[in-house]
């Protein structure tokens, strides 16, 4: 999904913290937003998801305004997760379930992204029961699952070990690879920006910089 952002202004009282008169962001490609604490990363990724609607300006959809039917296509992984208090294996099937998609089919998707993020182990722990680092991978997995046209992530591996830092990296990229999903993704970490992003956008209070 290509997203064409037009002359967006958003602003807490008097304050604007973004401000942004073009950005695009490319279909089948991965980007970066990175930038410090307060630049704006998070809003950025609330207005595009549309979870935010009260700003001036646009965002187009592969040239669309945002409907019902482009919201289905994007997933939005929060810095800190909101999962359900039951089950991983559940939480991580229930955007297929939403999607009535054949038992069987179901259940080989979940057991495929579960093995691939090598969370198999956490299967029937329930979400309020797991570290930080542990909710973050099982929000990917819930993400990657149902292979949204674009996928939003915030901070997706800032409590993350290093090893499994790696496993999630490796799944972005062939999401992006062999879905060719679009992929927005906030980070801290400039070396992550370097080894994943095709592009990398920076910004400061609010404003893109270079
Ligand atoms: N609900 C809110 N009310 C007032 N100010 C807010 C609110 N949410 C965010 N802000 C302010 O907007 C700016 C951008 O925040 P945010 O997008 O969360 O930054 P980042 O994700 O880059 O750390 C910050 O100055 C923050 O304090
Ligand atoms: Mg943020």
């Amino acid at each position: 999904m290509k997203l064409d952002l037009i002359d967006i202004k958003k602003a807490y009282g008097e304050k604007t913290v973004l401000d942004i008169p073009q950005m695009t962001i490319e279909e089948g490609k991965i980007t970066g937003i990175a930038g410090p604490n307060g630049s704006g990363k998070s809003t950025l990724l609330n207005i595009i998801s549309h979870i935010d609607d009260t700003y001036n300006g646009k965002v187009k959809y592969n040239g669309m305004d945002f409907s019902r039917d482009i919201a289905k296509n994007i997933t939005y992984v929060f810095q800190k997760p909101y999962l359900f208090r039951r089950s991983v294996y559940d939480n991580i099937l229930y955007p297929l379930k939403l999607r009535k998609l054949d038992k069987k089919t179901q259940e080989n998707l979940v057991k495929d992204i579960m093995k691939r993020l090598e969370i198999e182990n956490l299967s029937n722990k329930r979400g309020h029961q797991l570290s930080g680092g542990e909710s973050q991978k099982v929000a990917l997995a819930r993400a990657l699952v149902f292979k949204p046209h674009l996928l939003l992530l915030d901070e997706p591996t800032s409590n993350i070990d290093s090893e499994s830092v790696k496993v999630m990296e490796r799944e972005i990229v062939r999401f992006n690879k062999e879905r060719e999903g679009t992929v927005l993704i906030v980070t801290h970490n400039l070396d992550q920006a370097q080894r994943i992003c095709d592009t990398t956008i920076y910004l400061d209070s609010g404003r893109v910089s270079n």
